[in-house]
Formats: C-alpha cells, sequence, structure tokens
C-alpha cells in the first residue's frame, strides 16, 4: 500500500478523516446456483450472533445431515423465486465489533446475472464462491469479469465445500491457482483464496482446526480488516454536481457526494467538462463549515467566481483534472433481453449527467468461458462487449482505471426508462476532437426563404404493401404543383445505392435509418419538404430521426394498413416467399413492426383511395401552417 503510507506521510488528518468511516463494508456474494451462498451468509449472521430466537427453534427443527440448515436464514426468497416472481438485490444488514456491514445478495441462475450486476455496483468487495468438488465455472468467470467491470478492487475466492473433498490441501490449491490465472487475465490484482465449509463453519468466522495446514485470515477477518478507503481517499478529487443549490441570491453552491480525493478551501479546481478553473472557497455540509471534504463525504462547495456550473457537471482537483470528450472505447455489459444494437440511441448517465449515446462499433464480444475475442453485430442479455461510443455531447469522465465512479456508466432505453447496459471507459477517442462545426454564411432560413417555403420532413412508415410510397409519391405531386420544393427519398429506391450494403437484419435496418434521417436532415437545412417512405418499423430510430430536425419539423405519417390486407395485395410476391420461408426476418412476418404512438398523422390506407389520403396530408400541413 505505497499510496496509503504516502497519504500518512503527507496528510495524515485525511487519512484519519477516511478511516473514520471505515466502519462500514459494502460486499456481495456471488456464485453458482448451490454452491452454498445462503449457507456461508447464514453462518456469517448466525455466527455474528445476529439471529432472532425464533429463528433459532426454526433451525434447529430443519437440518441438513445432522448440522443446521443455515440457508434457511436466508432463502426466503428462494419460495418468491420459484414462483417466478422477478427479484433484485436482497440487502441484509449485520455488524460486529469492528464493522457494520451490508450484503448484497444476489441469485446465482445465469438468468439472473443482471441482478449480480446491481448488486455489484454500490460494493467495495466481493466473495465469489466455488464449490471445491466443482471448481471454476462458467458463472464464476462470468462473475469475476462483472466485479471487474462494475471496479470492485477486492476479491474473496471462497473454496467452499471443503468438508465435501475431506479438507484437501491439494484440492484447494489446485482451484485457487486456476482462479489465479482467470483474475490475472482480467485484471483483479487483489485475491484472497480460502478454503471454507460454510455448513461446519469452517475458516468462515472462526479459524477452521480441520485445515491446519492453512494459515491465512478467516473470511470474517477479510470483511473486518480490509481497507477500502485509502484507495478512494488518495485518488484525484472528484465531485460530481448533483444539485445546484440557491437558495437565496447570496448562496450559490453545488451539492453532491465527493467521489474520490479530498479538498480544502482555497484549493484550486477545474469544471468539466467545460474545462473551466476556478478555486474553492468554502465547504459546507449539514453539520455546518467544514475546512475538508474526503471521499464518501456529501457536501456543498462554494466557488470563487460566479462561473457556470450546472448538474452533470464534475468539480475536479486541478493538480489532477478531469477530461472531457464525447467518443469513447469502453467495455459494456448487457442486462436487457433485447439486444444491444449498434447506432441505436440509449441515454448514457454517467455520474449525475444523462446524455443520449449510441454504440457506433461493437469491436469484439468476450466469450466469458475462454477469453476469446469474438465478432458481433448485436450483444444479448448477459452479454460483454469492449465498444465504441459516440455521444450527443461532451461529458467529464475519467478511466475507469484510475476513478470508477467517473469513469463507470449505466446505459438507459429511452422508451422504458429500464436500464439495459452498464459500462466502464478505458479511454477517449480523439479522433472526432479535431473536427469543428463549420458555421457557413447562408442558413437553413436563408434557403428556405428563398424556395418560400417552411421546410419539414414527412415520414412515412408502415409494413411493406401499405401503400406508403404510392401516397408519399401522390402528396409530392400535389406539393409541386403547388409550387412546392420537395424530395422523395424512397426505400426501395435509396437501398439500390446509398444503402446498397444493408440487408434485413435488425442491425441493418437501424444502420438504414440512420443514413436516411441524416439525409432528410440535410435536405431540411437546403430548405426542402422531404418526404421519407421507408418501412422504418422501429420505434427508437424514428424518435432518432425526430430528434434531428427542429421541433415541429418532423411530420410522422402513419400509414395503418392492416397487415391480412398488405399480405393480400402483396405487390412485389415478397409475403408470399416469406411465408414459403424463402426470405427471412420480413416485416410483420418473422421481424417486429412497432406501430407509431403518437403520430401526427394516421392514414386508413386500406379503406380509402390515394387522392383522398394525399390530400389529408396537404389538409393537416395546412393547418400546422407548414404551407
Ligand atoms: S426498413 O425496414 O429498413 O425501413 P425499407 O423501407 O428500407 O425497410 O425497405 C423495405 C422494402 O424492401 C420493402 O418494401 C420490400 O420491397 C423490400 N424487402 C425485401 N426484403 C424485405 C424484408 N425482409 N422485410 C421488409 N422488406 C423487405
Amino acid at each position: 500500500m505505497a499510496h496509503a503510507s504516502r497519504l500518512i506521510a503527507t496528510d495524515i488528518d485525511v487519512y484519519l478523516k477516511a478511516h473514520e468511516k471505515k466502519d462500514l463494508l459494502r460486499f456481495i456474494t456471488c456464485g453458482s446456483v448451490d454452491d452454498g451462498k445462503s449457507t456461508l451468509i447464514g453462518r456469517l449472521l448466525f455466527d455474528s450472533r445476529l439471529v432472532f430466537e425464533d429463528q433459532l427453534a426454526a433451525i434447529a427443527a430443519g437440518t441438513r445431515n445432522g448440522d443446521p440448515d443455515l440457508a434457511w436464514l436466508v432463502d426466503g426468497l428462494q419460495a418468491e423465486r420459484e414462483q417466478g416472481i422477478t427479484i433484485d438485490v436482497a440487502y441484509r444488514f449485520f455488524s460486529t465489533d469492528k464493522r457494520k456491514f451490508i450484503v448484497a445478495d444476489t441469485p446465482g441462475h445465469e438468468q439472473y446475472t443482471r441482478n449480480m450486476a446491481t448488486g455489484a455496483s454500490t460494493a467495495d468487495l466481493a466473495v465469489i464462491l466455488v464449490d471445491a468438488r466443482k471448481g471454476i465455472l462458467t458463472q464464476t468467470r462470468r462473475h469475476s469479469h462483472i466485479v471487474k467491470l462494475v471496479g470492485i478492487r477486492h476479491v474473496v475466492l471462497a473454496v467452499n465445500k471443503m468438508d465435501t473433498v475431506g479438507y484437501d490441501r491439494k484440492i484447494f490449491e489446485r482451484v485457487a491457482e486456476d482462479y489465479r490465472v482467470l483474475a490475472d487475465s482480467i485484471s483483479i490484482s487483489r485475491v484472497q483464496c480460502l478454503p471454507v465449509s460454510a455448513l461446519k463453519g469452517e475458516n468462515v468466522f472462526a479459524l477452521s482446526s480441520a485445515m491446519p495446514w492453512y494459515d491465512g485470515p478467516s473470511l470474517m477477518q477479510v470483511l473486518e480488516e480490509v481497507d477500502v478507503t485509502t484507495d478512494l481517499v488518495s485518488g484525484p478529487f472528484r465531485l460530481p454536481v448533483q444539485w445546484v443549490n440557491r437558495p437565496d441570491q447570496d448562496f450559490r453552491g453545488f451539492s453532491g457526494m465527493v467521489v474520490s480525493g479530498f479538498i480544502r478551501p482555497g484549493a484550486s479546481v477545474v469544471v468539466g467538462p467545460s474545462a473551466i478553473a476556478s478555486r474553492i472557497t468554502r465547504i459546507v455540509s449539514f453539520d455546518g463549515e467544514l475546512d475538508q471534504a474526503v471521499a464518501g463525504q456529501s457536501v456543498t462547495v462554494v466557488l470563487d467566481d460566479a462561473i457556470d456550473v450546472s448538474r452533470g457537471d464534475v468539480i475536479s482537483g486541478a493538480d489532477d483534472p478531469i477530461d472531457h470528450s464525447d467518443q469513447f472505447a469502453a467495455h459494456v455489459f448487457w442486462m436487457h433481453e433485447t439486444a444491444l444494437i449498434p447506432e441505436r440511441q440509449y441515454l448514457m448517465q454517467i455520474g449525475a449527467a444523462s446524455v443520449p449515446a449510441a454504440v457506433t462499433s461493437l469491436r469484439y464480444a468476450l466469450n466469458v468461458n475462454t477469453l476469446e475475442h469474438t465478432a458481433a453485430e448485436t450483444l444479448g442479455l448477459n452479454g460483454i462487449a469492449y465498444c465504441n461510443l459516440a455521444l450527443g455531447h461532451p461529458v467529464a469522465f475519467d478511466s475507469y482505471a484510475s476513478v470508477k465512479d467517473t469513469g463507470s456508466f449505466i446505459l438507459i432505453d429511452r422508451f422504458s426508462n429500464a436500464t439495459v447496459g452498464a459500462g466502464v471507459i478505458d479511454f477517449a477517442l480523439r479522433r472526432a476532437s479535431n473536427i469543428c462545426w463549420h458555421e457557413t454564411k447562408l442558413g437553413k432560413q436563408d434557403r428556405s426563404r428563398q424556395k418560400n417555403q417552411k421546410p419539414c420532413v414527412l415520414w412515412f412508415t408502415g409494413l411493406s404493401g401499405a401503400g406508403k410510397s404510392t401516397t408519399a409519391d401522390r402528396v409530392e405531386q400535389k406539393l409541386h404543383a403547388l409550387g412546392c420544393h420537395t424530395y422523395l427519398l424512397d426505400g426501395d429506391n435509396v437501398r439500390h445505392g446509398l444503402n446498397r450494403d444493408l440487408g434485413f437484419t435488425e442491425q441493418d435496418r437501424v444502420e438504414n435509418i440512420r443514413r436516411i434521417a441524416e439525409v432528410a436532415r440535410l435536405m431540411v437545412d437546403a430548405g426542402l419538404i422531404v418526404l421519407v417512405s421507408f418501412i422504418s418499423p422501429f420505434r427508437s430510430e424514428r424518435e432518432m430521426a425526430r430528434g434531428l430536425v427542429s421541433a415541429g419539423e418532423f411530420v410522422e405519417v402513419f400509414v395503418d394498413t392492416p397487415l391480412d390486407i398488405c399480405e393480400q395485395r402483396d405487390p412485389k410476391g415478397l409475403y408470399r416467399k416469406a411465408r414459403m420461408g424463402e426470405i427471412r426476418n420480413f416485416t410483420g412476418i418473422d421481424s417486429a413492426y412497432e406501430s407509431p404512438e403518437n403520430p401526427e398523422i394516421v392514414l386508413k390506407a386500406a379503406e380509402r383511395p390515394v387522392d383522398d389520403l394525399a390530400e389529408q396530408v396537404l389538409s393537416s400541413l395546412r393547418q400546422q401552417g407548414r404551407i
């Protein structure tokens, strides 16, 4: 612990302050089903005398081969699991004389890996259980990767069920060695391997007499003594701003929790992502004025000038300031049934900042079993991949290796608000940062004024054969006759040129719409009324297209023709081929169509002649003052 002694030498106050906080350890237990996780936690609760009388009576009643069944203490959730109730993470609290503990108990089944990631995200230490008879399993590898990914620096490998292998030293050493190889390969540096029997209580709370060859600490000793604060406090100062505190004209402070390092009044700081420098004049907390703030403390700081700081910004020490970028290389863990698709927009939450983000390329997916890098076009539930990401605007960040809290993020679905992924930043990609937006003398307004029109996008969406192109064609003719300057972008036609490299997989359709949304944006900038006729089956990409132009410029036209009618019409014979299995991923047959929820215009194309439909669009445009 070189930095610990450095901190003691340079700043004993800060060191002591950090250690006042040492009394709480958050840890997570992970393992496969049946590795004995519940028994282990039960044993910790039991031996630290945290079990109530009535529970003791019940334990006495239920025994496993003569040993009390401690799993019973924690397996209350098992029944819920069996009934198919989705559970998140159960947090348990217990304490000894030396420390308080919060343990996140997460389910072991593979389908619950994401819950494990949730529990792990706030933990200081992970206890990874393996069964001495089984050794390292896929779940052990997966869990270790996630532990690393969420930034847990301390790992205890508990080789459990030593009683079932006659407390054999060789077996323990073999498993421990296998694990060290795994830990090395994914750069987990602090690993402590323990031989335990949760069932018999060997090396859990007290040291075991059954394994005299083992001369390390018991699990409880490790939990009581591990130092998790020094690292945080000796890191660079980082305060992600949660809230701008402005009770009156005279006071303006920035509130949040110090996630790394420490600070004193008078210190020079740099605010990210703007990189503006300032100085701390005061630190205030619930307990009044402070002469320092250290990692783990929630405080309000006051700066000496009125610089612009808002929620999501990060105040950092000037000696090691925070970086900013809008493109990253990062490891991403996917937590949702709907796969990650490159170029789809999600919301990235990093610290207190929230920004639109898309994976621009999946560089490789990781096979957690073999550690092989494999090519991937999408990333499914529980998958881990190395990706490039592009954000809507720059954010303050650190590489995850240097500061865990400002180097990790989650990805959120823009519609359901579900957390779909979690990731850690490797480094910023600089290539785009040398490209600046070039302001032109002529703008959209000049161009459209000359054409005497308000530019917009008429975005026709609907099933194949719904009548999108026919209607869009008629609308364009009518607009043209009125003297409007227009252009029609049609899916089939654009797929002959610009998008001829794309097929019909989900990811190709996402890219198809991304390109055409960008083209439509350029055409609106050119002052045109653009008609876009693409199936555009996914809500997410249509919303992305809407977000590229100004409010009111995006008119979503839902060509609402039922599937059976499209199929009867089958103008290109494609439905018939799809039904016969000759073409795959056909929209409405074996590929989804997500109907618009609030389209500006709905056309019942099966019920009315095309001329009426076109008139309906025009009258709606007139009503909106567009033409
Ligand atoms: S989108 O889904 O990516 O928006 P797009 O509108 O460009 O699709 O292209 C759809 C056209 O491609 C259809 O009208 C149809 O003629 C043709 N096509 C060929 N294969 C498929 C398929 N598997 N699914 C849908 N359309 C297909």
